[in-house]
C-alpha cells in the first residue's frame, strides 16, 4: 500500500469490513479509504467517505471507481454459508455476479490490486480434514462453498488471461469483538463470548466436538494487508491461499472461557449448520502462505479468549452506563 493509494472497500460494514476500514484509515488517512455498502444506517465507518452501493449494479461501481480514482479494491460483499443455504439463488447472484462486476471494473479501469476473500468452505466432505493441504480434493457441498470455489477459479483466470493483480486467502472462521458476524457457520465462536459475560450460559448450534479452523480478527486483518503488500512476483497462488490460525471445538472454547468465568455453562443443540461444519476441515496447512509471504499468526486460543473477554466486558459495561 502506497500513501497515494485510494482504496475502495465494498461490503465495508460487515464483520471484516468494519475492522479493515478502521485499520486502513488509520494507516492512510480517513479520506483515502472509501467505505461502500448497501446502507450506513448503523453509523459504522462514517468517519470518512461513504458510498451506498449494490455490488450487483456495475454502472454504479464504475461511477464510484472513477469519482475517487480508486487504485485498490477490497471486495467483501457476500452472503455467508448459513444465510446462503436459506437463500441459495440470491446468494449465488450476490457472490458471483458481484465478483464479476468487481473483476470487470478492475480490468477495464486498470485498478492496481484487488482483494477478494475465499473460505475454508471450498473444501468438502471427502477433503482430508486434518492439516488440509493447499491443493487437495475440493468438493464443497454448500452453495456458499461452491460459489467460493468458482470465485477462486475466476480470480485465477482473470490473473492469467488479463494480468489482473488479484489476491485471496481462504479465511477460517473469524472472531472479533468490534463487529458482529454476518450469518456464517462459525458465528458461535463470537456469540459465545457475549453470552458468557451476559448470562454465564450459551446454547451452541454445533455439537461439542466440532473442531473447525478459526482466526482472531487482528491476525486476519494483518494477513490480508500483508498479502496485499507483498511484491507481485512472490504471490505465486492466484486462486486463494490456505490460511490458518487456531483450531478448536465448542468444548475447547468453553473450557477456555471457564478459566475466566468458572460458572459458565455450555449446552448443545445442533441445527442445520452442523452438517455444514462437518463438511469442512478441522485444521489447515498454510505452509505456502508462510513460504511465499511470511505469514505467521500471533494469537492462540488462550490469548484470543483473554482479549475477547476483556474487550466485550468493557463494551457491555459502557452500554450499561448509557441505559
Ligand atoms: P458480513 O456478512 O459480515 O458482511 C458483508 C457485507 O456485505 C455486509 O455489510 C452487507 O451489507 C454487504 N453486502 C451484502 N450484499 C451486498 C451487495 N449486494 N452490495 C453491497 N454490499 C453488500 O461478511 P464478512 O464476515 O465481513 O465477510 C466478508 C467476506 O469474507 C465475504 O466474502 C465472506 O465470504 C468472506 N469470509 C468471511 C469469513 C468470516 O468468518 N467472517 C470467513 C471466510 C470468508
Ligand atoms: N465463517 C464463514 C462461514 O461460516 C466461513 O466462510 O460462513
Amino acid at each position: 500500500m502506497k500513501p497515494s493509494d485510494t482504496i475502495l472497500v465494498i461490503g465495508s460494514n460487515g464483520q471484516i469490513g468494519t475492522e479493515l476500514v478502521a485499520d486502513l484509515r488509520q494507516q492512510l488517512g480517513e479520506d483515502r479509504v472509501i467505505a461502500a455498502d448497501l446502507s450506513f444506517a448503523s453509523g459504522v465507518n462514517t468517519n470518512g467517505p461513504t458510498e451506498i452501493i449494490d455490488v450487483l449494479d456495475g454502472n454504479r461501481l464504475q461511477e464510484i471507481v472513477s469519482k475517487y480514482q480508486v487504485t485498490q479494491v477490497f471486495h467483501l460483499a457476500a452472503l455467508l454459508s448459513a444465510t446462503m443455504e436459506k437463500k441459495p439463488k440470491l446468494g449465488w447472484r450476490i457472490n458471483m455476479e458481484g465478483l464479476f462486476n468487481v473483476l470487470d471494473v478492475a480490468r477495464e479501469r486498470g485498478i492496481g490490486r484487488v482483494f477478494w476473500p475465499s473460505s475454508i468452505a471450498v473444501f468438502g466432505p471427502t477433503t482430508p480434514r486434518d492439516n488440509t493441504p493447499q491443493n487437495t480434493i475440493m468438493d464443497p457441498s454448500t452453495v456458499y462453498g461452491i460459489s467460493k470455489l468458482a470465485g477462486e477459479r475466476w480470480c485465477e483466470y482473470y490473473f492469467l488471461k488479463y494480468g489482473l493483480d488479484i489476491r485471496s486467502v481462504r479465511y477460517p472462521g473469524l472472531i472479533g469483538h468490534k463487529s458482529e458476524p454476518g450469518g456464517g457457520t462459525t458465528d458461535y465462536a463470537v456469540h459465545i463470548f457475549h453470552e458468557a459475560l451476559r448470562a454465564h450460559a450459551y446454547q451452541c448450534f454445533l455439537n461439542e466436538n466440532t473442531m473447525l479452523p478459526m482466526m482472531y480478527m487482528p491476525d486476519a486483518i494483518r494477513a490480508t494487508l500483508k498479502l496485499m503488500d507483498t511484491p507481485a512476483a512472490n504471490v505465486k497462488i492466484r486462486s486463494a491461499y490456505n490460511l490458518a490460525g487456531i483450531s478448536f471445538s465448542p468444548k475447547d472454547i468453553a473450557a477456555e472461557i471457564k478459566t475466566h468465568i468458572p460458572e459458565f455453562q455450555i449446552s448443545y443443540l445442533p441445527d442445520f449448520r452442523q452438517p455444514i461444519a462437518d463438511s469442512w476441515p478441522r485444521s489447515i496447512d498454510d505452509s505456502p502462505a508462510k513460504a511465499d509471504w511470511g505469514w505467521m499468526p500471533e494469537y492462540d486460543l488462550a490469548k484470543m479468549a483473554q482479549d475477547m473477554l476483556h474487550n466485550i466486558k468493557k463494551k457491555q459495561a459502557e452500554a450499561a452506563l448509557q441505559l
